[in-house]
């Protein structure tokens, strides 16, 4: 029944396919090498020079044609694509990018904060609604998710990402290519997606953007790629190869990455756009001697678009007459563009015709910003302050974040607008009007600022009033591409700031904005209330507003783990045990004095070796007990699953959500095992004083992992399985695999 029924589907699928392959075939058929190359070729905006190369065939993808500032979209977007269509010999369509990262106009918190969220059906809508509102600008293609795992909150860019875990990042990214896409991203309000960066971007070296990195295979295949497949598995259209050196073979020139893994061992048959200028860069890294190296290296390795420079178009007959390129690598590169520009359906319908551009900050677009603001926000700390006591006379407002509607967009919002965004003073003035005086005084000018002229102002208005908000952080363009950063608290004069506000007396909660997670050790004990916001974006004022009120309570969870100091990094859950593994707790050894030859572990001698807060920490309003782990078996063949079921209850007094953790260890392996590796999670909702259990499947094939010989195996053995509501507190169950 079920068969038959999916019987014309497939055939359909097949045969959409097939019809697709064969437009493909007839127009490469006809096409000249400099038509072929033209298709390799990205620029970016519009230009007179730009518009004859478009003339000349020679363009197949231009990025940023319009903005969510465009007046005419439509008139923008297809006065180019007409020259394209009309004046070129064969007429084929470019196809538009743009960095849709999160969201369009309705900007959602940045992508460590949606990871936070742990909510990967908001994260799917986030991306469909960007994709609607995007695709209404006349954009076919946005570049995102970026699924780069980042252990190292001093990289910039790990504002982008999914944080330090290869399963979340797995998620994210394809819930990500799921809203982008949806089921046919030919329709008219749905967008191609790109996995970026590919690959390891994220493990540079000393967090410097950019920098170098050195991933064994082994880890490569364990903790790296698992993201960008789970791209793959969603369909995703196109990839973005990456600016950083990979084991002394830069990713823009991997052949390794892209021919055998991405396009040999996963059948991706989409095409890979190099990053920015990756290809021209192959010459600084110091790979390739001139452009026609480079060109050389970037089409040999798999990368089929470039981006910005001009290395391909340049050198490729060269290349070819010499016999160090064949037609067939130039043709499978043009095919695998056209294919999607036909899968975008761009052959079809190459103009933008339907005038949706009043589809931005649709309300259930703003609703669901807002959702995604709420469930992003993690509490760090609640000694009682939070929610604010109902009969709140005067609350004081203070910090360069509070009312800052730019930046608590985020890092990649070209198309937010800040009189669109509302900041948590509007959302506070309004939710408390009449009950409660609310005042405001930023302390300093802003983030960065080391400026203290404002600190008494801001003294004064604390010390008037009944309870305390400071709304700190990072400013938005303090992290994202090339925003490294080598101090992780506070910048500017923010932490003496917190310290002079909390020598008022008066209880003190803090909300933090920021792209990563910050070092926060100095800073705990001056609030007795602590809110991580992240970058919330266009409604993270009503969002944080309801949270500080107790209209709803937190439930974000930590994607990364927060160091205590930077000394630290990087630190994050999955770890290795080493031979020498520090004692369980906080313990220092004692400064200045011989060490305990228990002490000859892996501690520091100046701070405790166990983070702040640690991955998947986050804490609620209520309280969830965690009871009754029981697996329906603790012995498990290869390829079989078992079912691991607790039991979660909400004993406090309010309504929650709690994100159910499942952690596993493999015990003794051929490769050393991380001490916990999370296989999967789940949100539930508890009302005061329910009971609810929920029951995780785990197959053996989750557990396997690349061994000396970098196959992948699963081994024989005994294993953990913990449950818990982050990474540190778990409950514990123990099985067997057996061959
Ligand atoms: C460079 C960034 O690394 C990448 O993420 C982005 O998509 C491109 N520029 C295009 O703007």
């Amino acid at each position: 029944m079920v068969y038959a029924a999916c019987v014309p589907l497939i055939f359909t699928m097949w045969s959409v396919r097939m019809q697709t392959e064969d437009r493909v075939a007839a127009l490469l058929a006809q096409m000249t090498l400099a038509e072929k190359l033209g298709q390799l070729q990205q620029f970016t905006g519009d230009s007179p020079e730009h518009r004859d190369w478009v003339r000349r065939g020679m363009v197949g993808s231009i990025i940023n044609v319009t903005s969510s500032r465009s007046k005419s979209p439509a008139a923008e977007a297809n006065a180019l694509q007409e020259i394209a269509v009309k004046e070129t010999r064969l007429g084929i369509p470019m196809i538009f990018g743009r960095d849709v990262i999160h969201g369009y106009r309705t900007v959602m918190p940045i992508p460590l904060g949606q990871a936070a969220t742990f909510d990967m059906e908001l994260v799917e809508e986030g991306a469909a609604i960007a994709a609607r509102e995007a695709s209404a600008y006349g954009v076919h293609w946005t570049f995102a998710p970026m699924v780069d795992v980042s252990r190292d909150p001093r990289w910039g860019r790990i504002a982008e990402s999914g944080g330090e875990d290869p399963l979340l990042n797995a998620r994210l990214g394809a819930a990500m290519v799921r809203g982008f896409q949806g089921e046919d991203m030919s329709a008219p309000d749905r967008v191609a997606a790109c996995a970026k960066h590919y690959v390891g971007y994220g493990a540079a070296e000393g967090g410097r953007d950019y920098n170098t990195t050195y991933i064994p295979e082994g880890l490569l295949r364990d903790v790296y790629l698992p993201p960008f497949k789970a791209c793959v598995d969603a369909g995703v259209a196109t990839f973005m190869s990456a600016f950083n050196d990979l084991n002394g073979v830069p990713t823009s020139g991997n052949a390794f990455t892209m021919r055998q893994v991405l396009k040999g061992e996963w059948n991706f048959d989409g095409f890979v756009v190099s990053d920015w200028n990756a290809i021209i860069e192959l010459i600084k890294h110091g790979f390739c001697a001139d452009k026609r190296e480079a060109a050389l290296a970037g089409l040999t390795a798999g990368v089929d678009m470039e981006m910005l420079s001009t290395c391909y178009v340049e050198n490729a007959q060269a290349l070819l007459d010499a016999g160090l390129l064949s037609m067939e690598q130039i043709d499978d590169a043009v095919t695998r563009i056209l294919r999607i520009k036909e899968r975008v359906g761009l052959f079809d319908n190459p103009y933008l015709t339907d005038e949706r551009t009043s589809v931005v900050l649709a309300a259930p677009h703003l609703d669901a910003a807002k959702r995604a603001a709420l469930e992003s926000c993690v509490l760090l700390k609640n000694d009682g302050a939070l929610p604010l006591p109902a009969g709140l006379r005067s609350l004081a407002v203070i910090g360069p974040m509070a009312d800052n509607p730019k930046e608590q967009m985020g890092s990649w919002t070209m198309d937010g607008n800040a009189n669109d965004t509302v900041t948590p003073l509007t959302a506070l003035r309004e939710a408390l009007a009449g009950r409660c005086d609310v005042q405001f005084a930023p302390g300093v000018p802003d983030c960065r600022s080391t400026d203290t002229a404002g600190f008494a102002e801001a003294v004064r208005v604390a010390s008037a009033c009944d309870a305390v908000l400071l709304i700190v952080g990072e400013d938005a363009g303090y992290s994202g591409e090339a925003h490294s950063r080598a101090y992780l608290t506070l910048p500017g004069s923010q932490d003496k700031l917190v310290e002079v506000i909390a020598a008022c007396g008066k209880p003190v909660t803090m909300v933090i904005m920021a792209g990563r997670p910050l070092a926060l050790e100095e800073l705990v004990s001056k609030a007795q209330a602590i809110l991580f916001a992240w970058h919330p974006g266009t409604m993270g004022g009503p969002a944080i507003a309801d949270l500080l009120l107790g209209t709803a309570a937190p439930s974000g969870k930590l994607p990364a783990t927060f160091p205590r100091t930077v000394g630290q990094v990087p630190v994050y859950y999955a770890h290795k045990s080493s031979g020498r593994p520090p004692r369980a707790g906080d313990h220092v050894p004692p400064i200045g004095t011989p060490l305990d030859p228990s002490d000859f572990a892996g501690t520091y001698m100046d701070s405790s070796h166990m983070p702040l807060y640690p991955f998947g920490f986050g804490l609620s309003y209520t309280t969830f007990a965690y009871s009754e782990l029981t697996l329906s078996t603790d012995t498990l063949r290869m390829g079989e699953s078992l079912r691991a079921t607790v039991t979660v209850e909400n004993t406090g007094s309010v309504a929650a959500d709690e994100v159910v953790q499942l952690y596993t260890r493999d015990l003794f392996g051929s490769t050393t095992r991380p001490v916990k590796e999370m296989q999967d999670f789940r949100r539930v909702t508890l009302a005061p004083g329910e009971r609810q259990q929920v029951t995780f499947t785990l197959n053996t094939d989750q557990l396997a992992f690349h061994n000396p010989a970098l196959q992948r195996v699963v081994e024989p053995g005994a294993f953990h399985l913990m449950v818990g509501g982050n990474s540190e507190e778990v409950l514990l169950a123990e099985f067997t695999v057996v061959e």
